[in-house]
């Protein structure tokens, strides 16, 4: 029997789990959520919540024995990273063979250790992806009421023209332009007018001091400063860290029973209990949500999930490659950890890719340009449960990754040939130019009309619901996080309006 019991859970504190507690507890709806990883907002020794890029402590990553950054070397030495004691930190790698997903750990899941590009996607494109949601709907209420409530700003145009920290993308919209290409400035939720202070060294740095993925100390308005605030502040949200679930299984009288597991910040369990409710949302990010529905379906305690449960995954086509710059073209020795300009070649017909332009945070010169690209990568992964690991585990293999290279390949070779460089050869731990064995993006799992209703009702059980990104059919065309946030907002209107 359940020792707890709470009318509503929401398993995550990511985007899609923050909207959904925001808004039930807006209803009024006590609700409780469980998050694996740590509330980030106690200063270590060094008067810092987390640590930086260029000297990574434990606080970095999620139980390993050494950091495991992006980029795996530069001028093939691995300066980037170190050995770390195994902690709950803020950033995970979850390897699966010939893929490995970053996701952030903790409360506010990957607004903690995301580049904070806050992109809304093309009309056509959204139309594409997800026809059966009303385009209407979501791009007249649903994405502005994402990007007001998340924060987003955009940068002052001039004043981008003249500061030391985005000379690295004024270079890279120098090549793009040679070569015909058209460049966008890329809204954010790291603020903008706080980040020229940095610069006029008014603030304590944060962006300009090579913080991203391991957390920011300024300046990002991550969600546990938004829309989990804003949860919190109706009464009736709670949040338990260091709560891992681990199964689901449905009593007689419909409602749901979740295993929970306790850990303290060095991994130890103390203690694993029962938990009941009514309203079961799932917001534990594509990985996370897919793996708990894969193991309740194939281990027999939600029998009724269907076949559509752990298909449908990407990467929304994620390569990242750099460029040799001359040495006339100097990006300056200090960048901002925060993009703030794309190369916006989504309308190309046979090779679309939005090309973030990416900052190399070393503190030096480094005579290169850095991208992530996003492309139209039509292959899909799989979950299939591994019953002795008690996992999900991702199919995918290499061969899946190559539309991404062929897409990115077609447009900087293009670049390069304009502007008379050539590809990094160093960065990626071996020889390759591109790196497409890891993604930022992980969507789908779960998708949207397949696995659940058109508002994320897991098909085949009442009450229970997906609010993340497993929803979306692997691709966005752009960073994802505002298309969740979207999504989220538009799927707990109707069920709150329906189900409650
Ligand atoms: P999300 O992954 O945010 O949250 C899931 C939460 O659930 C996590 O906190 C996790 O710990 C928790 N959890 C998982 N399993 C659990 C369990 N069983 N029990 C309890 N808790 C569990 N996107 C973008 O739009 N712009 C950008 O600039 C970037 N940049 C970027 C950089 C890096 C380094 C990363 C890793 C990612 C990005 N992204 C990004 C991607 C973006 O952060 C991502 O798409 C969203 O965070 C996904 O939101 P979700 O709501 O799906 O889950």
């Amino acid at each position: 029997a359940a020792t707890d019991y709470s009318p509503a859970v929401v398993v995550g504190t990511g985007y899609g789990a923050a909207v959904t507690a925001l808004r039930l507890g807006a209803a009024g709806v006590p609700t409780l959520m469980l998050e694996m990883g740590q509330l980030w907002n106690t200063p270590g020794e060094d008067g810092k919540i987390f640590s930086d890029m260029l000297s990574p402590d434990r606080r970095s990553s999620w139980f390993k024995n050494r950091t495991e950054a992006p980029l795996a070397s530069f001028l093939w030495l691995d300066l980037a990273n170190r050995n770390i004691d195994p902690y709950a930190g803020v950033l995970d790698r979850v390897h699966f063979g010939d893929m490995s997903v970053y996701v952030g750990r903790g409360v506010g899941g990957g607004s903690l250790v995301n580049g904070a590009m806050a992109v809304t996607p093309k009309r056509w494109y959204f139309e594409e992806i997800l026809p059966e949601v009303d385009a209407d709907e979501m791009y007249g209420t649903y994405y502005p009421l994402a990007n007001s409530m998340l924060g987003v700003n955009n940068i002052d145009p001039d004043w981008f023209e003249t500061c030391d920290s985005y000379q690295f993308a004024r270079v890279s919209r120098k090549h793009a332009q040679k070569t015909g290409l058209k460049t966008t400035f890329v809204p954010s939720v790291y603020d903008f007018d706080y980040m020229r202070r940095e610069e006029a060294g008014e603030v304590p740095r944060s962006a300009l001091a090579s913080e991203v993925i391991y957390g920011n100390n300024h300046g990002k308005r991550s969600l546990d400063k938004s829309y989990l605030a804003a949860a919190l502040g109706t009464g009736n949200v709670t949040i338990q860290t260091l709560t891992e679930v681990r199964d689901i299984a449905q009593q007689q009288d419909g409602t749901y029973t979740l295993t929970v597991r306790q850990i303290d910040a060095e991994g130890n369990v103390l203690g694993v209990r029962q938990l009941g409710t009514k309203y079961l949302f799932l917001g534990a990010g594509s990985l996370g949500s897919t793996e708990l529905l894969v193991r309740a379906r194939d281990t027999g305690k939600l029998p009724d999930l269907g076949e559509d449960v752990g298909q449908g995954w990407g990467t929304n086509g994620n390569v990242m490659l750099g460029r040799a710059n001359h040495v006339w073209d100097p990006v300056g020795p200090v960048e901002s950890g925060m993009p703030a300009l794309g190369i916006d070649a989504w309308e190309d017909p046979v090779n679309p890719v939005f090309a973030e332009i990416a900052p190399v945070p070393a503190g030096l010169e480094t005579w290169a340009s850095l991208y992530l690209a996003i492309t139209k990568n039509p292959e899909r992964g799989w979950f299939k449960y591994d019953p002795g690991a008690d996992k999900a585990v991702l199919q995918w293999d290499v061969a899946q990754g190559q539309p991404s290279i062929d897409a990115a390949k077609s447009l900087f070779d293009r670049i390069n040939s304009a502007n008379g460089t050539i590809y990094r050869y160093d960065l990626f731990g071996d020889t390759r130019a591109f790196e497409n064995r890891f993604t930022y993006h992980p969507l789908g799992g779960l998708v949207l009309g397949k696995a659940t209703d058109l508002y994320g009702r897991v098909k085949g059980y009442r009450n229970l619901y997906v609010t993340d990104g497993s929803l979306i059919p692997g691709s966005t065309g752009v960073n994802p996080f505002v298309t969740i946030t979207a999504l989220a907002e538009r799927n707990i209107a109707r069920v709150l309006a329906e189900d409650l």
